[in-house]
């Protein structure tokens, strides 16, 4: 049987998508400037999908493009499909484009997957980067993945999160950080690799970005339905010593 979500969330609703990239924008600049006062190093998995676009090329303009501190921020991809970087279904490329290439990160510090190689070398690929990431964090601890500052993640009509997508769920999710997945998905490139939900649940924050009427069955379903995580797989999404945000804009949320 499977347990109810316990973790706390907490809900912030928008009249539009304007204005929550304005509030991911912002959230994004906080959890920086404490992770790198806290610990001199903020790690993010960013997401893929159109919702983050607006966040995206919000951080590259005035005040983010210079009040982030880009130096100490590393990024990853929660998830990516199988694509060279330069093609338009990348999430790698599309942050690159509306973001990376104006801001000063240096590029040692941009951890993106290799989609362009086949999927079983694509997923070993990244599974060893985010070891070697994390053992330079934590020498002393053997951990296969590092604790995420921040994990941005999106959420699919259908109700998938990252490459999570129902009714794919394996022991594999459990066990690996990396994974493969095919689904179709709104024309979209079906073959991809994820991270998984240990990897997400050992974030210190989760931050949701959710609009659009076409989602609002699946925000109310994940986040208030019955649980039923192989229908839902953002149900899985529980960190155990972090918090998780949801930003929606006002049609997502109709249903809550
Ligand atoms: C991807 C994503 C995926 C995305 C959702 C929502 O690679 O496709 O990471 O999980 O977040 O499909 O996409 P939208 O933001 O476009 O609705």
């Amino acid at each position: 049987m499977t347990e109810p979500n316990t973790t706390p969330s907490t809900v912030r609703v928008f009249a539009d998508q304007e204005q929550l990239s304005a509030a991911a924008a912002q959230l994004f600049l906080e959890c920086a400037q404490a992770a790198v006062g806290e610990r001199g190093l903020f790690s993010v998995a960013l997401s893929g999908g159109s919702t983050p676009r607006g966040m995206y090329r919000l951080l590259a303009e005035s005040p983010y493009a210079t009040a982030v501190p880009w130096a100490n921020t590393h990024l990853f991809w929660g998830d990516e499909r199988l694509v060279p970087p330069d093609d338009e279904g990348s999430n790698y490329g599309q942050a690159s484009a509306a973001l990376l290439v104006q801001v000063p990160i240096p590029a040692a510090n941009i951890h993106r997957a290799r989609g362009e190689l086949a999927l079983e070398a694509a997923v070993d690929e990244y599974a060893v980067q985010l070891r070697k990431f994390a053992a330079a964090q934590s020498p002393a601890s053997a951990t296969s993945w590092p604790r995420f500052d921040l994990v941005l993640l999106g959420l699919g009509s259908d109700g998938h999160t990252a490459s999570l997508f129902p009714g794919q769920a394996s022991d594999e999710w459990e066990t690996k950080p990396v994974v493969g997945a095919t689904a179709d998905y709104g024309g979209r490139p079906a073959h991809r690799l994820t991270l998984t939900p240990p990897v997400f649940n050992d974030a210190r924050h989760v931050l949701f970005l959710v609009t659009g009427a076409d989602k609002a069955a699946a925000v109310a379903a994940t986040l208030n339905g019955a649980p039923d995580p192989a229908r839902w797989p953002a149900q899985r999404i529980r960190p155990a010593a972090g918090r998780v945000t949801w930003l929606l804009d006002e049609a997502a949320a109709a249903s809550l």
